[in-house]
């Protein structure tokens, strides 16, 4: 399924329906739904399905162990990857966005909870805001993020923060699509000065979720070289 301006964006994780209402006319980009996050959440429930066994053993197997782990969201939206997640089994997450996203947010959270059976939490984050990261109390074991490299001036923000919330071990799953070419090549640039990168083979992403323009990365910090 494409990007649509259909008011209600429906997704199925297992045998359950997420639906998420989204409104395109507003003036911020966090109350619609985009294609990445679908992208991200059908990877994860395309490969959590497959067993790991020495015959035929499944790539992530260990990537997307989730049992005991908690994540963070950040530039969530309407909430999609982080509600996806957590129905795949990452259940200690928090969603964050700025403030004037918040309401979508919280909306989609109720009108989601009679599938999820709680509510999930939610916090303010700016990337910039050094003293609302510490308030999150990282390190994460996972870092999510789809859709959120399109302004140059915040992509320094955006990794900072990133690094800043992840543990040593920890992974960043990345929903991507190209937006800006300046903010693209800003982003890619100061990633790899941080991040081992890893792109997710198009053939591994869920044949129904896999759109030429959207990828999925894995990220994982650096480790120090012994001097
Ligand atoms: C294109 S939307 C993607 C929303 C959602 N992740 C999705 O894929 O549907 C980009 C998101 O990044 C958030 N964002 C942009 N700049 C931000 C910043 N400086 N600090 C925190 N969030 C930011 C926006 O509010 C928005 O929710």
């Amino acid at each position: 399924m494409k990007f649509t301006d259909s008011p209600v964006i429906e997704l199925s994780v297992h045998d359950t329906r997420l639906s998420f209402q989204q409104d395109n006319g507003s003036m911020h980009v966090g109350t619609s739904v985009w294609p990445c996050s679908l992208v991200l959440v059908k990877f994860i429930e395309r490969w959590l399905a497959v067993p790991a066994d020495d015959t035929n053993p499944n790539p992530y197997a260990s990537l997307l162990n989730f049992t005991g782990k908690r994540g963070v969201e950040l530039g969530t939206g309407c909430g999609v990857a982080a509600m996806g997640l957590y129905l795949l089994g990452l259940h200690e997450i928090v969603l964050t966005d700025i403030a004037p996203v918040m309401p979508a947010l919280k909306r989609n959270l109720k009108r989601n909870k009679p599938v999820l059976k709680k509510t999930l939490k939610t916090a303010q984050l700016y990337w910039e805001n050094k003293e609302q990261i510490k308030l999150l109390k990282p390190p994460f074991d996972f870092v999510i993020a789809t859709d959120v490299v399109y302004i140059e001036k915040t992509v320094g923000p955006l990794i900072q923060a990133m690094e800043g919330l992840l543990s040593d071990n920890g992974v960043v799953l990345l929903g991507y699509q190209l937006r800006s070419p300046e903010a693209h090549k800003m982003f890619w640039e100061m990633c790899v000065e941080v991040f081992d990168v890893d792109k997710i083979p198009h053939e591994h992403l869920h044949p129904d979720y896999a759109y030429e323009e959207t990828d999925v990365y894995v990220l994982r910090r650096k480790k120090k070289m012994d001097p």
